[in-house]
């Protein structure tokens, strides 16, 4: 008799699958809060750059108690880098609902955890079957690419989600949920590539409709959005004592509770008159935006825009984002 599709697949899982640190095979994770973790690190950063930040971060806050005892700005050193920074915030307040309102246990239904800070329906579905086993299906872009191909949707991924999310519905083994979820994850990490995927050892090759068709690379389909440019000046301002002038981002908003230089797309809120081009620009690239900022260096000692003058061999005690340390790195190459 055929096995069915989720049974080929959980074969193949068993044998090779990714051993990740915060995965176990043959069933849910004994500890919720590593699943909590790791899948709030994974929802915007790929799994080969968070697995060190996952080691190090559990070191350091092993249980949602030590991590909500922890001080925001401790988890901010531990995140940075990591980017989307936000998410070191929402983990952090749900650490805090978990130990001081759930009285340290975890949330088993979809209700409960989307009360939690910083998990979407997609996070609930991934943290619930690898936490618990709950019949939930994971719908990442792995899992697109994979049901895409699969079922051969041509259309843009984009619109067609439902009908995407009804077939992976229809495929999950609801009993070994869990496995399952990392599954057909790890089948399009591995074998169902973007580019180049490995048809011949795929467990579904016999039922896809896309195997060994010239578009497969094609599907699935994406809409193009072109990034917006911005561009801006950042200011590394030292004052008298050869400090150099640090601020605080507020904690709502893009790389909200980092510090950062000045800088701004406009005007600054202090004398830039005597300012130093030092005609160098650093770039970085965010979901939404590219943003190009100009180097500009300024002696001063009194600026007044909520930030602080710290000795330079400080700097590295204040979490700063990528863009910064890309600025800094710069800075240090002009002097
Ligand atoms: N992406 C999101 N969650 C993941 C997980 N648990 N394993 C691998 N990739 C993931």
């Amino acid at each position: 008799m055929q096995k069915t599709l989720s049974k080929q697949l959980l074969e193949w899982y068993t044998k090779n699958g990714r051993d990740l640190p915060w995965r176990v095979k043959g069933g849910p994770h004994p500890d919720p809060y590593v699943i909590l973790v790791s899948e709030i690190m994974l929802q915007q950063t790929t799994v080969k750059t968070v697995i060190p930040y996952f080691q190090r971060f559990m070191e350091r806050f092993p249980t949602v108690q030590t991590l909500a005892d922890a001080p925001l700005n401790e988890i901010y050193l531990y995140w940075q880098g990591l980017g989307y920074y936000s998410r070191a915030r929402s983990l952090h307040a749900t650490a805090q609902i978990i130990v001081r309102q759930m009285g340290g246990i975890f949330p088993q239904t979809r209700s409960e955890v989307l009360r939690l800070k910083g998990i979407g329906n997609y996070t609930a579905a991934s943290f619930l079957a690898l936490a618990f086993n709950k019949p939930e299906t994971v719908v990442d872009g792995n899992v697109i690419r994979v049901i895409c191909r699969m079922y051969r949707l041509t259309d843009p991924a984009a619109d067609i989600l439902p009908l995407i999310r009804q077939k992976a519905e229809a495929l999950t083994d609801k009993n070994n949920a869990a496995d399952y979820a990392s599954a057909i994850m790890d089948l399009g990490a591995l074998i169902c590539t973007p580019q180049n995927p490995r048809c011949l050892l795929c467990p579904w090759h016999q039922s896809c409709l896309s195997t060994g068709l010239p578009d497969l690379e094609q599907i699935p389909k994406r809409a193009k959005t072109e990034k917006k440019i911005k561009r801006g000046k950042v200011f590394l301002i030292y004052n008298r004592l050869g400090q150099i002038y640090i601020r605080k981002r507020t904690e709502k908003g893009l790389l909200s509770g980092l510090y950062e230089f000045p800088w701004s797309e406009t005007d600054m809120p202090f004398d830039t008159q005597n300012a130093a081009d030092t005609e160098t620009e650093v770039s970085h690239t965010f979901t939404h935006f590219r943003l190009t900022l100009r180097i500009y260096t300024l002696k001063s000692d009194d600026v007044n825009i909520g930030g602080i003058f710290v000795p330079v061999k400080n700097i590295a005690d204040y979490p700063f984002s990528t863009l910064m340390k890309k600025i800094w790195q710069k800075a240090a190459t002009l002097s």
